[in-house]
């Protein structure tokens, strides 16, 4: 059977990762996939989820299986970050369950939509190339808006078009902060007016926070999904620790469940169980637990809030800094300065992508997307000179 298998290709920026590795020019740059660098281009793990392990290895004494929904201390110590301080729950109408890694959530989000009936999935182009991948995976129809809209701004005009064409029971995929791939995030004006409109035409939000903290703050970056929340009366919400707490290959993620009552709430995360051990059994609780012990402690909370406040000041004046240069040859990249999180998208085309990679040791996903976590103030001039010179 398995000769009836037709050969698939690498994921286009998974492969990247291999390919800047055995590259051996000492001044190549890694604009690839979305982690965090530091400005001598490492990628560290965070003292605080350091300090966490080390409590856990101390502490931990079992590793007996916790059960589908994971650790619902993790679960739990996350929610006034995302949802308020102030009533978390929102009176017992939402609870999460823990998921591997934001896409274990979004994965898990979907198929819950799916299994409740959505059949249609809305969603702004580009996006994050594997949420079209998970949505044909799961047999969901696609239908695309037009999210990059001119001068590096949000296409509102498209997004209203698609909402008016949706229809009650549809479902649309929104990223709660720092897009992915564009860094285009709505502004707080524009989250007021999409949230009632949600509410109006029925449409169940999938809303994908996979980099809060990393754009404006963790307060700032919650606002969408708070806004959208207050409106509708159901939603789903995937949740990444990934980046936020440096845990990439750790998967640490949530899916929150929004419903009408309580009632409803507790036979929608039954079933997120019952999906959930059908795929994966129950999630990988080590990167969940050191998350847990780090927000029930009030100082290793306050240190992991600064090691986040460190990078995203990091990325904020790699930003500015891009777009203090203003034009480099045909790539205006004033609009970045004012984008939010990893990744921005340059107008560059196939060839010259690959020229930066090729001739200037430059790597970049296909789509022009880059990591601006990837530039430092030792090699930003070069990559400034080499998009100039490819794009002249
Ligand atoms: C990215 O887009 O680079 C990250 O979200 C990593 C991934 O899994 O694609």
């Amino acid at each position: 059977m398995l000769s009836n298998l037709e050969q698939q290709p690498a994921d286009a920026l998974l492969a990247l990762i291999k390919l800047y590795a055995a590259d051996s020019r000492g001044d190549k740059i890694d604009l690839g996939v979305g982690v965090y660098r530091t400005d001598d281009g490492g990628t560290p793990v965070f003292g605080a989820i350091k300090a966490a392990e080390k409590k856990l290895l101390e502490t931990q004494d079992s590793k007996a299986y916790l059960g589908p929904e994971g650790d619902m201390g993790f679960v739990h110590a996350l929610m006034p970050f995302i949802f308020g301080k102030q009533d978390p729950s929102k009176g017992g109408r939402i609870d999460g369950m823990q998921a591997p890694g934001g896409t274990g959530a979004v994965r898990l989000a979907v198929a819950l939509a799916k299994k409740a009936g959505v059949k249609r999935v809305w969603m702004g182009t580009p996006s994050w190339p594997n949420h079209a991948q998970i949505l044909a995976d799961l047999g969901l129809e696609l239908k695309t808006f037009v999210h990059a809209g001119k001068a590096g701004l949000a296409d509102m005009d498209s997004l209203r078009t698609a909402l008016n064409l949706a229809e009650p029971g549809d479902a649309v995929l929104l990223h709660g902060c720092c897009h992915n791939p564009t860094g285009i995030d709505y502004t707080p004006a524009q989250w007021d007016e999409i949230a009632p409109l949600l509410a109006e035409k029925k449409i169940l939000p999938l809303l994908d926070l996979a980099y809060q903290g990393l754009g404006e703050g963790m307060e700032e970056d919650a606002y969408g999904v708070r806004r959208v929340l207050a409106e509708v009366p159901e939603a789903l919400i995937a949740y990444s620790c990934d980046k936020n707490f440096g845990l990439y290959r750790d998967r640490v993620g949530a899916l929150y469940v929004m419903a009408q009552d309580a009632d409803t709430l507790g036979r929608a995360l039954s079933n997120g169980h019952s999906l959930a051990r059908a795929a994966w059994s129950m999630p990988p609780d080590h990167g969940g637990a050191a998350v847990r012990l780090i927000l029930e402690d009030a100082d290793l909370t306050a240190m992991w809030l600064a090691e986040l406040d460190t990078m995203r000041t990091r990325m904020r004046q790699v930003r500015a800094r891009l777009a203090q240069a203003g034009q480099a040859g045909a790539v205006d990249l004033k609009p970045l300065g004012s984008q939010n999180g990893l990744f921005s998208i340059l107008p560059l085309n196939a060839d010259q992508i690959l020229a930066l990679r090729n001739d200037c040791g430059i790597y970049m996903a296909g789509s022009g997307r880059i990591n601006v976590a990837g530039l430092t103030m030792g090699n930003i001039d070069k990559f400034i000179a080499d998009v100039a010179k490819v794009s002249a």
